[in-house]
């Protein structure tokens, strides 16, 4: 029995999966952000903490649990007192923007930050955000100097919190912005150009390398970390280059494994996906920023739930021209453009919201695509593997495998990441867990025409346009 825990940024779910990777049982704690200001956003590091205790202590309380797994959700970063363990300072959630300024000062450096990281320099990642925390907490860095506070991501923070050692998963590392994707290393170079201690840093640790035991559950250990969406990768059983999954949520992000970090397709952005014992795996991955965020945005629109919306959507064939491209916060992956507008072209005065409602999902199966057609610029990709909520729609998934061209293929199973994070657990004690079922969804049709229509849109985005 293994119990998996997964992170995430809106919940802290646990399932208990059996000897083959059937799920037992469950249970969630919901979680909330805050906004302080525009662009601000904050979690707190100790409710996570105590949901996680929360559904441990739940499931543990009517099974036997063998091991623990950990997905969570990745780049999130806080800083703590080593004495006390308390947090000082919020946690400063992935989406946080406030650091836009400081990634424009260090624009000179973004090449070189690419160079060793894989990743753009942008406020998403940890190290900005840390070196924020620490402009608050410690300006001259004497007590990081001296050891007394410590940085970490959720996965680092879960670990000391639980077990006592401060470490941090190599995946979750290489999403700091500190990590030196070639030597799995942190960078000396970029924590002073961060001004980010090395004193304060985590221990980089194996996925696969089992924790101390858990102070909730003695002798027991975790047994398997990863990031969530990496762990979603594991659980499609993806193992080598060549195989791409897309995990549908607010937004979406396109992942595969890279032959090294120097095979990253242009436009995506190369990570570690795990490291098993001394082997690092590279991955590369598309992030895309408006997909059910473009839904909603719809459906607080029109006054309509979003099920309704795609109800409707389902009994309209097209669109009849019209096309909707999101850029509400700029483009994504593989456009990489922050400056972009969101364009709505072709509609006329008998344009239902049921088009409406097809053009938002087409505009999410074209995102993918782009992605994808991105990148195939290094391999063919014949195949995309579906995850996340959204993906339990039929409708979408074959607009999907429509738009791209492609076949989707996806698992009858929600909570991937769990399944995959169980899954690396399991096998690191001699387990194996049956493949999941899943339904194929094979492209009908010429997608040609959509393809060239949303092309155009797309341009139309640009500022210059
Ligand atoms: O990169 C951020 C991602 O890991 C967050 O995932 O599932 O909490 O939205 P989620």
């Amino acid at each position: 029995m293994i119990l998996a825990v997964d992170q995430g940024t809106s919940s802290t779910k646990a399932t208990l999966f059996d000897a083959s990777g059937a799920p037992v049982a469950s249970a969630a704690v919901p979680l909330v952000q805050s906004h302080p200001s525009p662009g601000w956003v904050e979690q707190d590091a100790v409710l996570i903490l105590g949901s996680v205790r929360e559904v441990i202590a739940r499931i543990a309380d009517e099974h036997a649990v063998e091991a623990v797994a950990l997905s969570t959700q990745r780049e999130s970063a806080l800083v703590w007192d080593r004495a006390s363990g308390q947090p000082v300072g919020p946690m400063l959630g992935w989406q946080d923007r406030r650091t836009a300024s400081r990634a424009v000062a260090h624009a000179a450096q973004a090449a070189r930050v690419r160079a060793i990281t894989g990743l753009p320099l942008d406020p998403m990642f940890s190290a900005l955000k840390l070196a924020w925390l620490l402009d608050r907490v410690d300006p001259d860095r004497s007590r990081s100097r001296r050891g007394e506070l410590a940085v970490g991501t959720v996965d680092s923070w879960l670990v000391t919190a639980l077990t006592g050692e401060h470490r941090i998963e190599a995946g979750n590392a290489s999403r700091t912005q500190l990590l030196d994707l070639g030597t799995g290393e942190w960078s000396e170079e970029l924590c002073e150009l961060f001004d980010i201690p090395d004193a304060l840093l985590p221990r980089v640790a194996a996925s696969d390398e089992p924790t101390a035991e858990l102070t909730d559950l003695p002798g027991r250990s975790i047994h398997a970390i990863l990031g969530d969406s990496h762990a979603a990768l594991f659980g499609h059983g993806v193992r080598r280059p060549g195989a791409v999954k897309a995990t549908y949520g607010t937004g979406s992000s396109v992942m595969g494994l890279a032959a090294d970090a120097g095979d990253i397709p242009d436009g995506l952005v190369g990570t570690l996906a795990w490291r098993l014992g001394d082997v690092p795996q590279v991955a590369f991955e598309g992030n895309i920023l408006a997909s059910g965020a473009t839904l909603a945005w719809l459906s607080r629109l029109l006054s309509r739930p979003v099920e309704e919306l795609v109800a409707l959507a389902r009994d309209v064939p097209s669109t009849h021209g019209v096309t909707l491209v999101p850029a509400m916060s700029g483009l994504g992956a593989p456009h990489w453009d922050p400056d972009a507008r969101a364009v709505l072209v072709g509609f006329d005065l008998g344009t239902e919201p049921a088009v409406l409602a097809r053009a938002a999902m087409e505009a999410i199966a074209h995102q993918i695509t782009d992605v994808l057609d991105a990148a195939a610029t290094a391999a063919p990709i014949e195949s995309i593997l579906a995850d996340g909520a959204p993906a339990a729609d039929d409708f979408l998934m074959q607009l999907q495998a429509d738009v791209a061209g492609r076949t989707v293929r996806r698992p009858e199973l929600t909570g991937l990441s769990a399944r995959g994070a169980a899954q690396l657990a399991a096998e690191t004690i001699g387990g194996s867990f049956d493949a999941v079922e899943s339904t194929t969804f094979t492209p009908a049709g010429d997608n040609r025409a959509t393809r060239a229509q949303w092309s155009r849109a797309l341009n139309l985005t640009r500022k210059e346009n």
